[in-house]
């Protein structure tokens, strides 16, 4: 590994936090790459005249903008098929409804195991090339013994951050949607025992998460306890799908109870779920990829942020509800339609992602932190949400290697 002075920085987002500037931000800045880490961060001119640093390699980022790796603390990319169909209709009046995950189960189901890891690589690729350097994913899209814990071991080959999602729905042969023309084998119950016992045994191995999709038309707050909590005495740590389609404060609750890392989506909140979720260390992850695929009203940021949540953005990336790997995409709608400011969007999708993962090495530029950064074809982080849909990503590194090149 070469030691590598990144510099000519024309504005360096840090999220090293000072007073008043959670961004931390360095104008003109410089910083070094050792071993995969950040040795130094400074000023371009301080780390010309301090030399010391053994430079073995020079990069000149001509006066533009760097920013932490995203930090895309929630998606499932582990899937075949799309639902294009779907989201048209969506277009013209068709509500979203948790029951289109069972088209995908199909497809997936179907796929082999090679199949499904070169759709997954081409997905990571995607989202590399966009920046996001850290990503969770879920498992979620077999609902059986068999492709749930597979789902998991795939997932593991290009992230630590893979979350078992048995829960997703209940599947047709239990009796969920779509039953009428399944053969079924058990009960909505039995599902959930097979959830909390050999589907979890197998899959926990491979997993660091478990969640549940809490809400209308999937499992029960009663439900989501029994399984995140057997996902807990397995060794796993929750986290919760809640508030998407419709409030349920009972969801939110648990989620708090239990400690989550994150409660995701979180579209529909009274007051005192955003007083309780304010006392506690678990973060809000919204998801304005859902908001914008369903055309559904979107959550308001401005309100968590103002009650003192922990916000984080991501993508939530799948084939239903949000078929975009874009963390850019989710800024600018955060900016344009949640009433967050740039600053606090960009803050989410880096440092908010590594709250939302308990992870500290990932989301800021700072010493000891992972060399994971990206120069964008931008003089100033503002550009992310000031110019929606164009790709401003130029060069992105990953524990300190240059692995993508996109733009100039
Ligand atoms: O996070 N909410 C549950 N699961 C996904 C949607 C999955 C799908 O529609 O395929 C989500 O939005
Ligand atoms: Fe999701």
């Amino acid at each position: 590994m070469t030691r590598t002075l990144v510099t000519n920085i024309g504005q360096l987002v840090t999220n090293n936090e000072r007073d008043r500037d959670p961004l931390g931000l360095i104008a003109d800045a410089a910083l070094v790459v050792d071993n995969e880490r950040i040795t130094w961060v400074g000023s371009a001119a301080a780390a010309e005249v301090s030399g010391g640093h053994d430079i073995e390699h020079v990069v000149d980022c001509g006066g533009r903008a760097v920013i932490p790796g995203f930090v895309d603390a929630h998606s499932h990319l582990i899937f075949a098929g799309d639902r294009a169909n779907e989201f048209e209709a969506r277009m013209t009046g068709t509500p979203y409804s948790a029951g289109g995950i069972r088209s995908t189960v199909t497809a997936t189901r179907s796929a082999s195991e090679d199949e499904l890891i070169t759709l997954l690589e081409h997905r990571v690729n995607e989202m590399l090339r966009q920046g996001t350097t850290t990503f969770e994913t879920k498992s979620g899209y077999h609902l059986n013994v068999e492709g749930e814990p597979l789902a998991c071991k795939i997932a593991r080959r290009v992230t630590d951050e893979v979350t078992y999602l048995g829960a997703h729905v209940i599947p047709a042969e239990y009796g969920g949607r779509g039953h009428e023309e399944t053969p079924v084998v058990g009960t909505r119950e039995d599902y959930v025992e097979l959830v909390c016992g050999a589907m979890l045994e197998a899959s926990a191995p491979h997993a660091r998460w478990i969640d549940v999709f809490c809400d209308d038309g999937s499992f029960t707050v009663a439900e989501a306890r029994r399984i995140l909590e057997a996902g807990m005495r397995a060794g796993l740590a929750p986290r919760l799908h809640a508030a998407q389609l419709a409030p349920d404060s009972a969801a939110i609750a648990l989620g708090v109870e239990l400690d989550c890392a994150s409660i995701d989506h979180c579209t529909y909140l009274t007051d005192d779920d955003v007083a309780l979720l304010a006392s506690s260390s678990t973060v809000v992850t919204l998801l304005p990829g859902v908001e914008y695929s369903t055309r559904s009203p979107f959550p308001d940021a401005r309100r968590l942020l103002d009650a003192g949540v922990t916000v984080a953005i991501s993508t939530d990336c799948n084939p239903g509800s949000s078929y975009t790997s874009s963390m850019a995409l989710c800024i600018s709608l955060a900016v344009r339609d949640m009433g967050m400011t740039t600053a606090e969007a960009l803050w989410s999708a880096t440092a908010g992602g590594a709250r939302a993962l308990r992870r500290t090495d990932v989301g800021r530029l700072v010493v000891g932190a992972r060399a994971d950064f990206v120069e964008l074809d931008a003089p100033n982080y503002v550009h992310l949400a000031y110019r929606p849909g164009v790709p401003l990503t130029r060069r992105v590194w990953k524990h300190g290697v240059a692995v993508a090149q996109t733009t100039g």
